[in-house]
C-alpha cells in the first residue's frame, strides 16, 4: 500500500486538531497524503503544522495561486488512491450529497473517481437531523464508506453522538477501504484465488565472515515472475535471495541466503501454493566447514571440502499436492533438452523453463530470455521476450497444467 495517495479534506469542526494524528500515522506508514483544509477548518487548525507532518503542501484556496498547479482540484482528485474526509461536517456532506462545488474541497469532491470515505464530527442533533442523515444515505448508496461518530460529552457540552471517532480507528478504516479496492482490482483476473510461491536469486554459501559461495543469478527471472502473478490477481510470496532488487508492488518478499534457507522457506510456504516456481539458483554445495573469524592466509595454496546441499525442488516434487504444479528452471550449456527433460523427470516437476546461458538475449543478467517450456509430454520452443513477459507465459502454462489435472481427477 505504500506509494498510495491519500487525499484528505479536513472541515470545520473542533476535531480538525485530531487530523494531525492522522496524517502523522499515514505518513509514517508511507502513505503521501494530499490535504485540503477548508476556510472554516483553518480557522482552528494551521496548515503549517499539517504541511511540517505530511512534508507536503497544503491546499486552503482554489484560486490563492501559490500551488504550482494551474486547476489543483482536479490535479488532487486525479492522483488520489482514496479521498477522507475527517472531520466531516454537516456542511460538507451536504455539499457532497447535492453535488454542490463552490470551493476545492467540494470542487474535488466531484472530480474525484476514487473511493471516498468520511468521518463525521458535529453537534449531535446536526448529526440526528433528517436532513444529515438522508444526505449521509445517499453518500452510502454512493459506495461512500462512514466511520460513525462515537456518543460522549461534545464540545458544545451536549452529549451524545458526534464525537470524531479515534484517529487509530480512522487510520485502521482507511487502511481496511484500500485494502478492499485492491482486492476488487484482482477479483477478476485469471489468477485471482491462486497462490504463487516463487524463489529467486542466487544463494550464498557462507566460507567465513567476508567470503562465501555464489553463481551470478540476478534474480530478475524470478523477479519479474512475481510481478505478472501479482497483476494476474494471485497472492505472491517471493523468496528473494541476496539481491538488491525492489519487491514488486503488492508481493510479500522472504529473503533468505544459504540454500538452507530458502528449504527452510519453501517448505514453509510450498504446502499452501497452487503453483510453486523455482526459479532460484542453488549452490549444490556449500563448504563442509564455515569459519566464525576471518581465515588467514597460510602456504601456497589451500584445500576445502563441499558437501552437498539438499535438492529443493527435488524434495518440493516428492511431497506436491494432486492439484498443486511445480515448474523448476533448467540453467545448461550443453545438450540443453536432454538435460533439461532428465532434470524435469526425475525432479517430478509438471513444467521446466530450460534455458541455454551461452543463448544471446538469455540468461542471468539482462531483461530478457530465450527458452524452451517443457511438460513431460511437450516441448515449446519461445522466441526472444522480456522476463515479464516470459513470466506471464509460465503462469499461465501453469493454469492450464492445473486445469488438466483437476478435470482429469474429476473423470476419474
Ligand atoms: N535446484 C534446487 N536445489 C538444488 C539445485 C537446484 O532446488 N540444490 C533447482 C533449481 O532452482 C532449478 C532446478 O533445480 O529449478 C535445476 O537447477 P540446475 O542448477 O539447472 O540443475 P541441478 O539440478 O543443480 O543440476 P546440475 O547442476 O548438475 O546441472
Amino acid at each position: 500500500m505504500e506509494n498510495k495517495h491519500i487525499l484528505l479534506g479536513i472541515t470545520g469542526s473542533i476535531a480538525a486538531y485530531k487530523a494531525c494524528s492522522i496524517v502523522s500515522t499515514l505518513t509514517k506508514k508511507g502513505y503521501a497524503v494530499d490535504i485540503i483544509l477548508t476556510r472554516h477548518a483553518s480557522a482552528f487548525i494551521g496548515s503549517l503544522s499539517l504541511a511540517a507532518i505530511s512534508h507536503r503542501d497544503v491546499f486552503v484556496d482554489e484560486f490563492d495561486g501559490t500551488h504550482e498547479s494551474l486547476i489543483p482540484h482536479i490535479e488532487l482528485a486525479r492522483r488520489a488512491d482514496l479521498c477522507v474526509i475527517a472531520p466531516a461536517d454537516a456542511n460538507i456532506l451536504a455539499k457532497a450529497a447535492h453535488g454542490i462545488a463552490d470551493d476545492l474541497l467540494s470542487s474535488c469532491l466531484l472530480a474525484c473517481t476514487c473511493p471516498m470515505l468520511a468521518a463525521p464530527a458535529m453537534n449531535v442533533h446536526m448529526f440526528e437531523n433528517a436532513a444529515t442523515q438522508a444526505n449521509i444515505s445517499t453518500l452510502k448508496s454512493r459506495g461512500w464508506s462512514f466511520v460513525d461518530p462515537e456518543s460522549g460529552m461534545l464540545a458544545c457540552a451536549e452529549v451524545g453522538k458526534g464525537r470524531l471517532a479515534d484517529p487509530e480507528v480512522i487510520v485502521a478504516a482507511i487502511e481496511a477501504r484500500l485494502e478492499e479496492e485492491e482486492k476488487k482490482k484482482t477479483q477478476d483476473l485469471p489468477l485471482s484465488g491462486k497462490r504463487v510461491l516463487v524463489s529467486a536469486g542466487p544463494t550464498q554459501e557462507a566460507l567465513d565472515p567476508v567470503r562465501f559461495l555464489s553463481n551470478h543469478s540476478s534474480g530478475k527471472q524470478g523477479f519479474a515472475i512475481a510481478k505478472a502473478a501479482r497483476a494476474l490477481g494471485a497472492d505472491v510470496t517471493l523468496a528473494a535471495g541476496p539481491v538488491s532488487l525492489e519487491t514488486p508492488e503488492g508481493v510479500e518478499r522472504i529473503n533468505y541466503v544459504s540454500a538452507r534457507d530458502l528449504e527452510a522457506v519453501m517448505k514453509e510456504n510450498a504446502p499452501k501454493a497452487d503453483f510453486v516456481i523455482m526459479a532460484a539458483a542453488v549452490a549444490d554445495y556449500r563448504f563442509a566447514e564455515q569459519f566464525d573469524q576471518k581465515m588467514k592466509k597460510s602456504g601456497d595454496s589451500m584445500t576445502f571440502t563441499l558437501v552437498r546441499n539438499p535438492d529443493i525442488l527435488e524434495g518440493l516434487g516428492k511431497v506436491k499436492r494432486d492439484d498443486q504444479v511445480l515448474c523448476g528452471f533448467a540453467m545448461e550449456t550443453e545438450n540443453l533438452e536432454q538435460n533439461a527433460r532428465k532434470k524435469m523427470l526425475s525432479k517430478n516437476c509438471d513444467l521446466l523453463v530450460a534455458n541455454n546461458l551461452r543463448t544471446e538475449g538469455a540468461g542471468f543478467q539482462g531483461d530478457t530470455n530465450i527458452v524452451t517450456l517443457m511438460t513431460p509430454e511437450t516441448n515449446t520452443h519461445l522466441g526472444l521476450q522480456s522476463k515479464e513477459e516470459l513470466g506471464k507465459t509460465i503462469l499461465l502454462t501453469m493454469l492450464e497444467i492445473q486445469k488438466g489435472k483437476t478435470s482429469h481427477a474429476s473423470v476419474h
